[in-house]
Formats: structure tokens, C-alpha cells, sequence
């Protein structure tokens, strides 16, 4: 079974039909049908055109667009057109744009230009999906809704009176009493002590830094408050079309948002991605990011845009090169995603992303780019059985939004340099290039069907979280600054690692963040030298086996990395994790030899993905004899990847 009722995988991108007169409508959907499109996302700017005025729906060339498009066998990711509210709405109650940390009312004239609080954009975007859900309800070509677009994305948080009241309501909610607050935000500190809830503001800009409990409790409340938002409209529609399922498209691994809250919402996860192919490492980040997207509600997803070519917001936007747009497509569908969609079907010829690539580009159909688009439509309909097929990772990434949120809070840490991407990348990197498939999962989450579980850095980490750690029975790393606060940013009695300590038998007893430039050398129980940047800390160990101490500077001779049972602390983050990975991966059974430079393997039920991301050809060799189903080959033994090609071996038929 699909995400959506469209058989195999889904093929398409976003469609702005209303920016194109009617009679280039006829030759898009032609071409769509050339290319193999199945699907298109529809709506997501409209609420200007469906609602002119208020009250006043103007549909009749939605319903012709979308007529058109299921005659010509196309779905529709329908959205609610709620991402821009309108000028009248905006001119009408100016309260609705958002204001900024310093005051200043943003201007209508781009997208996403609303308060995730005001009412009067919440009631308007609620009623306007219950109107779209009640016209289309019954629409043939109704296949999925989507709701708002890429929230977070120009609109992060509002810091207006409004967004205020509805702050404090949020912690009213979360604490119950100003005594609780006071207690948890630590307000005896700088003589913060409030006495009335409306003394509370949002961390505005202020003269110096702001209290970090209140910036933790805000980033929370943010995306508690966009998420709001997503809800209201989720309630209308599934009360409207209980059938339809519901998405709106995340920003892969976006700082602001709560995804493992807000996956929960969503009847399945959508993404949009656009890996910079200028950087040589796009594909690795992309990976990382797709893993989360997969590990999000542990099933299959969408990658609901992506880039043909250039995108048009970065300063310099590089093209793909032929074979790229193939390449990182067949990437997420390794990666767990049920389809391929991009941004967008036509390019535009006005707007701020009129030089943004397009599955039809400006040039029309005697161009590269539609050749593309044509062959990469063939290859994703070669594709449709790995549709609904699941990974079985045995390796687990642990990460968790309150922790990055209070790891990367701004002025109040020993140092800014630990950030949690960063942190994510030095191990995920290494187990990519060995082709082991890795989840990424919450600290709460039952994480007993994985061998291998690593926590990159859990600065802020619960009792329950270190508990739900502790019961795991496999191998686990945990990370440098981890266990150092609880909940309320506040630090654990004793210090780091907190709630982790018994189950890894050391004390953080202080943090020594190692000056940008320098670095740390450590010598590994066998002799192994290795260096370490940005991080390290005196360690004390109560009960742990010293598997590697630092070496000359203010921490020679002292602990470095411990280990005590099946559990691995690392108090700095080395530049080169192998020794550690191959200890880790070989106690747990796990043999992955590093892959050629470049390739990437991953596993989806009975399919292997080999993908050649480098610049030279490749061999690899093949777990088993099997078919490539985009060339119909049958392979054994080993087989050859030519730089930007790829193979999808089906190699055990269940
Ligand atoms: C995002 C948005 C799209 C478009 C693309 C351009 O993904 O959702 O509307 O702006 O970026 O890359």
C-alpha cells in the first residue's frame, strides 16, 4: 500500500497553474502524461486567487485544473493555500504580519507572511480549508492534502503582543503556577523574579543576553504554536475527507521544529530537500536528513520537492550536472521516500524564482533538462515495487529537538562551537561510507531493535531519558556534553553526564573547550593517536575502563574516553572515529567494510541501492545475485557503477 491511494511511486512536483493563461494548461498536462507525472501539488500560493475578498470564493479554475488533470490520469496533492494570506486580509487586520525580536512589524510583498498566534489568520486558513474540502471532497482527483508549505520557513516565530499573550497561556499551561515558572526559568538570577504573568514577554531583543530558560520554553512554544496552526486545519479536513491523508512538507533537518512532535500529526512524512551541488558532501547531509524523514514515524515518506537543477535562493545556485537530478532522486527513494516530486513542473517566468529550475524549463522540451525529466519519469515507474517497502536499521543515531535547542541557545555555554549537525555528521559520515543503514530516534523511543545506538551529544537529558538509555541492552556511544541539564536547563546535581552517570561510570567535572585552530591529540589504549578539535573536559572516572587519555596540553593524562559495560563516553569528538566505530560495530556483530569513495549502499526490503556519488567508476561488490531493475541486468559477483549511475538490485524475492 501507497501514501496515497496512486499506485507504485509518485512522480510530479508543484504546479502554479494560475500563474499561466488556460491555453498553456492543455500542453502542461500533455507533457505530464509524456513524462509519467502521476501526481502534482496544487494551490499552495492561492489564497489570493480561491478568496479574493472576504467571504468571496473564486473556483472555477481550480475546478477546470484539477478536471483537466484526472482526465489525463494526474492526482492532486491538493493544498489549502493557506501559506500566504492575502492583501486585503493582511491590509484589513495589519496585526497579522509578523513581528520581529526588535520590534518591527514585517511588511506584506513575499510568502508566510502571518503570526502563527493571530486569530484572525488562524480563522481565516480554517475556513478556507473547510471550503476546499468541502468543494473537492469528492473530487476524483483528490489524493492528498497539504497543508500550509514548509512552515518554519520565512516565519519562524512572531514576537508580537499577540504571540506574547498566547506565550503565556503556553507556560500558564506548562507550569501552573508563576511560582513554578520562576522556579523553573531560574528567575532569581539576574533579578528576574516575576510576580504577574503579564510581565512575561517573548525573548525580545534586550540589552543583554536573555535568560535561556525562557529562550528554551520559546523555541517550544514556537513550534508548539505553528503546529497549532497545521492542527486547526488537520481538524477540518479530517472531519471533511476522513479518508485523505494529510502531510504538509518539513525542511529536512530543520532547527526550529519539533519533527518528532509534529510527525505524529501527520498521516505521513513529507520533505523537501535541496542538497547544494556545489558541496561535495550534499549527498551524505542529504542522506542523514532522509534517514530522519524515514525514522520519523518509522515508515516510508515523500520527498515532495526537490530541485530539477538550481535553486534560486542560494547566492551562487550551481545546476546539477547530467545525471545529478537522477542521481539524488534515486537517492531518497533508497532513503525510504515513495516518490519523487520537485519544484517545481514549469519554470516560472516571473517572481523571485523565475530562475529557479523547473521539470519544464524556459527553454521547453528541445532542452537537457526535459530530457531529464523524461528518463527520470521512466526510471521511477521501473521502481514501482519498492513502493511500501521498510528498512531494518541496526544502527541508531539518538537526537532530540529540547536538547539542540538548549545546546545551541545563544550567549550562555562554554563554547558555541558544539552544534548538533555537526555533531550528527562526524558519526553518521563514517557509517555512510561503510553503507550501514542507520535510523535516527528520539531518547524516549523503544530502541531495542537496534545493535548499535550512539548519541552524538544529549546536552539536555531527562531522567527518563537516561533511563530509557540505560535499558537499552546493545552497544551504546554516548557523546561529549551530554546529561549536563535537565528539562528546565538547569544543571544536573553533581554535573555531567547527570542521569547518565551510573550507566557510564564518569563525572564531567569541567568543560574545556578547545580554542578554535588548536587542537587536542589522544592516544588510544592500543597506542592509537588521534586528534581532537572544538571540545574536551576533565573527566573523572568513578567506574569505567580508560580506553583513551589525552595527550600533552592542560588535560595530559587525563581520561578522554571510557568505557564502563557496553557503554562507550566520549568527552571530545575526535577528527577520526574509526578506531572507536570499529570496536563499537565489531562487539556488535556488525561487519561493513568502507565502500569505494563515493558510492553509497542502502537497504529497502528486498532492494539494495547502490549509487555512485563520486567521480570515478566503481566496483562494489554484490551481497547476492539479483536483477537491476532499472536495466533489467542480471548481476552477480560485482558490478561496475560509472561516476552518477546506479543500480537497484533486487536480490531476495520474500
Ligand atoms: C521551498 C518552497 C517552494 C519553493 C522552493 C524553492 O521548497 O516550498 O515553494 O520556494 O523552496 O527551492
Amino acid at each position: 500500500m501507497g501514501l496515497t491511494r496512486v499506485p507504485g511511486l509518485l512522480f510530479g512536483g508543484d504546479y502554479n497553474p494560475e500563474q499561466w493563461p488556460e491555453t498553456v494548461w492543455d500542453e502542461d498536462v500533455r507533457l505530464m502524461a509524456e513524462a509519467g507525472v502521476n501526481i502534482v501539488t496544487v494551490a499552495v500560493f492561492s489564497w489570493s486567487r480561491l478568496e479574493p475578498a472576504p467571504g468571496v470564493h473564486d473556483f472555477g479554475w481550480l475546478d477546470r485544473i484539477l478536471d483537466l488533470l484526472h482526465a489525463h490520469g494526474i492526482a492532486a496533492d491538493l493544498a489549502t493555500a493557506t501559506a500566504t494570506p492575502p492583501p486585503w486580509l493582511v491590509r484589513a487586520h495589519p496585526d497579522v504580519q509578523p513581528v520581529d525580536a526588535a520590534g518591527t512589524r514585517l511588511e506584506f510583498g513575499s510568502r508566510q507572511g502571518y503570526c502563527p498566534s493571530s486569530p484572525v489568520f488562524r480563522d481565516g486558513s480554517v475556513r478556507l480549508a473547510r471550503a476546499m474540502a468541502e468543494r473537492y471532497r469528492n473530487h476524483p482527483a483528490l489524493a492528498m492534502w497539504h497543508i500550509g508549505n514548509e512552515y518554519g520557513d520565512h516565519t519562524v516565530e512572531c514576537f508580537c503582543e499577540e504571540s506574547a499573550r498566547h506565550f503565556r497561556r503556553w507556560l500558564e499551561d506548562r507550569y501552573g503556577t508563576l511560582d513554578g515558572l520562576n522556579s523553573a526559568w531560574g528567575t532569581s538570577c539576574w533579578g528576574q523574579h516575576y510576580t504577574a504573568w503579564t510581565q512575561i514577554s517573548p525573548p525580545r531583543k534586550a540589552p543583554g543576553p536573555v535568560n535561556p530558560a525562557q529562550v528554551l520554553d520559546w523555541r517550544r512554544f514556537s513550534s508548539d504554536a505553528l503546529l497549532a496552526c497545521f492542527e486547526a486545519e488537520r481538524a477540518v479536513l479530517k472531519d471533511v475527507t476522513p479518508d485523505v491523508p494529510v502531510t504538509t512538507n518539513f525542511m529536512s533537518l530543520l532547527h526550529h521544529l519539533d519533527y518528532w512532535k509534529w510527525a505524529d500529526a501527520e498521516d505521513f512524512v513529507s520533505d523537501d530537500a535541496y542538497p547544494d551541488p556545489a558541496d561535495p558532501a550534499a549527498h551524505v547531509k542529504a542522506a542523514l536528513s532522509y534517514d530522519l524523514m524515514r525514522s520519523l514515524k518509522r515508515q516510508p515518506w515523500l520527498l515532495l520537492e526537490s530541485a530539477p537543477g538550481a535553486v534560486s535562493w542560494r547566492e551562487v545556485n550551481v545546476p546539477k550536472e547530467q545525471g545529478v537530478m537522477r542521481l539524488h532522486s534515486l537517492q531518497a527513494l533508497a532513503h525510504g521516500s515513495d516518490g519523487v516530486m520537485f519544484f517545481q513542473w514549469r519554470q516560472a517566468r516571473y517572481g523571485p524564482e523565475k530562475f529557479h529550475s523547473a521539470m519544464l524549463p524556459h527553454g521547453g522540451t528541445d532542452t537537457r533538462q526535459w530530457r531529464e525529466t523524461l528518463a527520470l519519469g521512466a526510471d521511477v515507474r521501473r521502481l514501482a515495487e519498492v513502493a511500501g517497502t521498510t528498512t531494518r536499521a541496526e544502527v541508531a543515531l539518538v537526537m532530540d529537538w529540547d536538547s539542540w535547542w538548549g545546546l545551541e541557545a545563544p550567549e550562555s555555554l562554554p563554547s558555541n562551537r558544539l552544534r548538533l549537525h555537526a555533531l550528527l555528521m562526524s558519526w553518521y559520515a563514517p557509517l555512510h561510507a561503510r553503507g550501514i543503514d542507520v535510523d535516527l530516534a528520539p531518547p524516549g523511543r523503544d530502541l531495542s531493535s537496534y545493535k548499535v545506538v550512539i548519541v552524538p551529544n544529549l546536552y539536555l537529558c531527562t531522567a527518563e531519558q537516561a533511563a530509557n538509555l540505560a535499558s537499552f541492552t546493545g552497544r551504546l556511544v554516548v557523546g561529549p556534553f551530554s546529561g549536563v541539564v535537565d528539562a528546565a536547563d538547569q544543571v544536573h546535581d553533581g554535573g555531567a553526564p547527570g542521569p547518565l552517570r551510573p550507566l557510564l561510570g564518569v563525572r564531567s567535572e569541567e568543560p574545556w573547550p578547545i580554542p578554535d585552530g588548536r587542537t587536542q591529540e589522544l592516544v588510544a589504549h592500543d597506542g592509537t593517536r588521534l586528534v581532537a578539535r572544538t571540545w574536551s573536559e576533565w573527566l573523572e572516572v568513578d567506574d569505567a575502563q580508560v580506553l583513551a587519555r589525552y595527550r600533552g596540553g592542560p588535560l595530559d593524562g587525563r581520561p578522554a574516553v571510557t568505557r564502563r559495560g557496553a557503554a562507550t563516553y566520549l568527552s571530545c569528538v575526535p577528527d577520526d572515529l574509526t578506531p572507536v566505530l570499529d570496536e563499537v560495530l565489531g562487539d556488535a556483530g556488525i561487519t561493513a567494510p568502507v565502500l569505494p569513495e563515493g558510492v553509497e549502499a542502502c537497504r529497502r526490503g528486498d532492494f539494495l541501492f547502490l549509487l555512485n556519488h563520486g567521480a570515478a567508476e566503481a566496483t562494489v561488490p554484490l551481497p547476492a545475485a539479483g536483477t537491476d531493475l532499472l536495466t533489467g541486468r542480471r548481476l552477480h559477483g560485482s558490478v561496475a557503477l560509472a561516476p552518477r549511475d546506479a543500480v537497484v538490485l533486487k536480490y531476495r524475492v520474500s
